[in-house]
């Protein structure tokens, strides 16, 4: 299956590239081919509003979220990756999720989505847990399967993390 992972750290080398990088990982060696996008590393400008993609899905921006939004159109999966900043994902991360609009128009063959989140304390998961079901249900998306992983104040903390082993189970259900 193609997978597109959104990435949304800026931390280089930080608890949430760990986490996909695990997940790619066990992704290719299952036979997946991956498009890996560290979306705080593109420029990716938040949506205008303007409603100029309605209804070619074309976006009146001219930036990176173009190749993303390519991927997008041919991808099977979608998966979310962000830490948790102030109980959401990173305002990078939301900036392309903002842009998804135009894809919505234009359309894709996405089937399934997951969303892998860490954080530095524990019970912060559930706005932004809630925001990916949301946008699933409304785009006709399967959930195949959600990361949930706290406690990872340092950097690096993820390096050690026993829920790093939950990737595997995501994988097999994709
Ligand atoms: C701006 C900012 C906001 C954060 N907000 C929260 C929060 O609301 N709850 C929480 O548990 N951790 C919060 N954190 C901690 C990060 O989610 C956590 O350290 C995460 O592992 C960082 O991932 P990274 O290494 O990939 O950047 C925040 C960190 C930053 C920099």
């Amino acid at each position: 299956m193609k997978i597109v992972i959104l990435s949304g750290s800026p931390r280089k080398g930080g608890n949430t590239d760990i986490l996909v990088e695990a997940f790619g990982e066990k992704a290719k060696a299952a036979g997946h081919a991956l498009r890996i996008y560290r979306v705080a590393s593109m420029t990716i400008h938040p949506c205008l509003g303007c409603d100029g993609c309605n209804p070619d899905g074309v976006c009146v921006q001219k930036d990176d979220m173009a190749e993303i939004s390519e991927a997008i159109r041919g991808a099977d999966v979608l998966l979310f990756a962000s830490p948790i900043y102030w109980f959401s994902v990173s305002a990078q991360l939301k900036a392309v999720i903002d842009r998804l609009y135009s894809t919505a128009f234009s359309g894709s063959s996405v089937k399934k989505a997951a969303l892998l989140l860490n954080s530095g304390s524990p019970d912060v998961f559930t706005p932004a847990v809630e925001m990916y079901r949301e946008i699933i249900a409304y785009l006709g998306w399967e959930d195949a399967g959600i990361i949930l992983i706290p406690d990872m104040a340092e950097k690096g903390s993820m390096r050690t993390a026993l829920q790093l082993r939950e990737v595997e189970a995501l994988v097999r259900n994709l």
